[in-house]
């Protein structure tokens, strides 16, 4: 049989994402989740910081009932000069059944998912992809506006953010109408029309058209090679979203962790009523249940 993967949100059909979605809502409202009585050993290998994802899959994999190994990658032979390859082979010869991984570099879970066929999911590489974020926004999306197609503006570093990516492909999959609201130097026009030949470009987050959710970015200021604190300064002068700009009370989503006051202010943050951010965190545990689900089958 051929392992399962979620390396990016290409690999679904629209069926899959239906089904893995709807899983994740049935998930959440389910007060006696059932533990399975065939655990699995799941290895979640984080190779860059994280909060969210990392703490969700852990939770997620050990409501389904399965062993969670957390991989201390500063304490393990990398550090003492292993390669990345080397320290794969060796982690996947104790036969793990899944893995989960965020790497700094592009495409290394599709690299690894094509060495060693083990169900894998892309927990973040790089500037590419992070699938199960979008995957958890369109959970939240769907449990407000049902199957209506919205409005949303994804605003902020687009150029660097492998959430706005996987999520710019998954609306774009379900014929969402996506604004785009970045500067020039956060931006990358070209590559983003490939995606989607629709999307409506904008330079600034006044005189946008009546939004249903604004989606705002974080600065990847450790993805910048050069000048970073000058691209947050001018960003956050020009694209840092106040209460002024929701004066149409959009739903406001970000993936977290915020540069506070660079792509919100604190105000909007700790007094939007609109707010889904901590949603989105709740809602990351049941969705990667689902996709769990969909890897182990
Ligand atoms: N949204 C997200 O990926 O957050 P973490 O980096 O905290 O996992």
């Amino acid at each position: 049989m051929v392992s399962r993967k979620i390396t990016s949100v290409d690999d679904l059909s629209l069926k899959e994402i239906s089904s893995i979605v709807n899983k994740a809502l049935r998930f959440k409202k389910s007060t006696n989740q059932k533990k399975t009585n065939k655990p699995k050993n799941i290895f979640n290998l984080f190779l860059e910081a994280s909060t969210r994802t990392t703490i969700s899959f852990e939770l997620a994999s050990k409501k389904l009932g399965h062993n969670v190994i957390n991989v201390n990658f500063e304490k393990s032979s990398l550090s003492k000069g292993e390669t990345f390859n080397d320290t794969m082979d060796t982690l996947i010869s104790m036969k793990p059944d899944a893995l989960i991984i965020r790497d700094k570099n592009n495409f290394s879970p599709h690299e690894i998912y094509q060495k060693h066929k083990i169900p894998i999911l892309n927990a973040g590489d790089g500037t590419n992809e992070h699938p199960t974020q979008a995957l958890l926004d369109l959970c939240v999306i769907k449990s407000i506006f049902k199957d209506k197609k919205i409005k949303i503006g994804i605003c902020g570093d687009i150029k660097h953010s492998r959430v706005a990516h996987s999520n710019i492909k998954l609306l774009s999959k379900l014929n969402h109408e996506i604004h785009i609201i970045a500067p020039n130097y956060f931006l990358d026009k070209k590559e983003l029309t490939k995606i989607n030949r629709k999307l409506v470009f904008h330079k600034s987050l006044s005189k946008l058209p009546k939004l249903d959710v604004i989606m705002m970015l974080r600065v990847q200021k450790e993805r910048i090679s050069k000048n970073a604190k000058s691209y947050m300064n001018s960003f956050k002068k020009d694209f840092c979203l106040n209460l002024n700009h929701l004066k149409n009370q959009p739903y406001l989503m970000h993936p977290g962790p915020v540069n506070r006051n660079i792509e919100i202010d604190s105000k909007v943050l700790d007094s939007y009523s609109k707010s889904l951010i901590l949603r989105q965190v709740d809602m990351g545990v049941y969705l990667r249940m689902a996709c769990l689900d969909f890897i182990l089958k």
